[in-house]
C-alpha cells in the first residue's frame, strides 16, 4: 500500500512561492512512490471562526462550514500532510489559522496523530522559518506529530528553474532527503519528544 500523503499550499495567491514549492514536493513525493492530494487554501474559502455560526448548525451535522468539513475530510483520508505555508509578519497567515480553527471543531478532530512536515518559501533571507515555528504550536497542540526537520527556502523568487526544480541543485537534494526519511517515519508512525529544545523519536 502506497502512503497517501495531502500537500496544502497555505497561500490564496494565484503566482505563490508556497504553491510552487508544495508541487515540487508532490514531485519528489510521487518519485518516492506516495500518493500525493495536492490542495490549496484557495479551494477551501471560510468565514472568520464564529462560535454563532457554528451553533447556528446550518450547514451539516457539526455545525461546521461544509469547507471546513472538506478539508477536514482530505487530512483525514491521508496518513500524512505537508503544509506550505507563507510567513506573515513573523507568524502564520490568518486565513491557515481560521482554517486550523475551523477544521479542529471537527469531530473526531482530523488533526490527531496525522503526521506532518512543514515547508515555507519567502523572498527573504529567513525564507518564513519562523512562521513554521509558529505553525507548530496549534498543530502540536491538536495532536499532530509534526516532524522535528522543517524545510524554508529563502530568496525563493529567485529559487525556481523554469522546470519547477530549485536553481540550488543541493538544496534540491536535501528537501527529496527529507521527504524520503519524513516518507519513513510516517511508515513507522513515529512520535517525536523535544527534551532540551532537542527533538528525538520514539
Ligand atoms: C509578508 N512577507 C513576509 N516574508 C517573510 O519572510 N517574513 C515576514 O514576516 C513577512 N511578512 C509579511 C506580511 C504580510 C502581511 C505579507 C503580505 C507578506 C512576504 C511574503 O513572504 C511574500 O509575500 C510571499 O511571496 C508570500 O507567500 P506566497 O503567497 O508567495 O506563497
Amino acid at each position: 500500500e502506497p502512503l497517501r500523503i495531502l500537500v496544502l499550499s497555505a497561500s490564496l495567491r494565484a503566482e505563490s512561492l508556497n504553491t510552487r514549492l508544495a508541487l515540487l514536493a508532490e514531485r519528489l513525493l510521487t518519485d518516492a512512490g506516495a500518493v500525493v492530494d495536492r490542495a490549496s487554501l484557495r479551494d477551501f474559502p471560510l468565514p472568520p471562526y464564529d462560535g454563532d455560526v457554528e451553533d447556528a448548525d446550518v450547514e451539516d451535522a457539526d455545525g461546521v462550514p461544509a469547507t471546513a468539513a472538506d478539508l477536514g475530510r482530505r487530512i483525514a483520508q491521508a496518513q500524512a500532510f505537508l503544509i506550505a505555508a507563507p510567513e506573515y509578519n513573523a507568524s502564520i497567515p490568518g486565513a491557515l489559522k481560521n482554517a486550523l480553527d475551523w477544521v479542529s471543531r471537527l469531530r473526531p478532530q482530523p488533526f490527531k496523530d496525522r503526521h506532518a512536515l512543514l515547508l515555507s518559501a519567502s523572498p527573504s533571507l529567513v525564507g518564513g522559518n519562523r512562521g513554521l515555528w509558529a505553525l507548530r504550536v496549534p498543530l502540536e497542540h491538536l495532536g499532530t506529530r509534526v516532524y522535528p526537520d522543517m524545510f524554508s527556502l529563502a530568496a525563493a523568487h529567485q529559487g525556481f528553474t523554469d522546470t519547477g526544480d530549485l536553481a540550488d541543485t543541493g538544496l534540491q537534494d536535501r528537501l527529496a532527503e527529507t521527504l524520503q526519511t519524513f516518507l519513513g517515519l510516517v511508515e513507522a508512525d513515529t512520535r517525536y519528544v523535544c527534551l532540551e529544545r532537542r527533538w528525538y523519536e520514539f
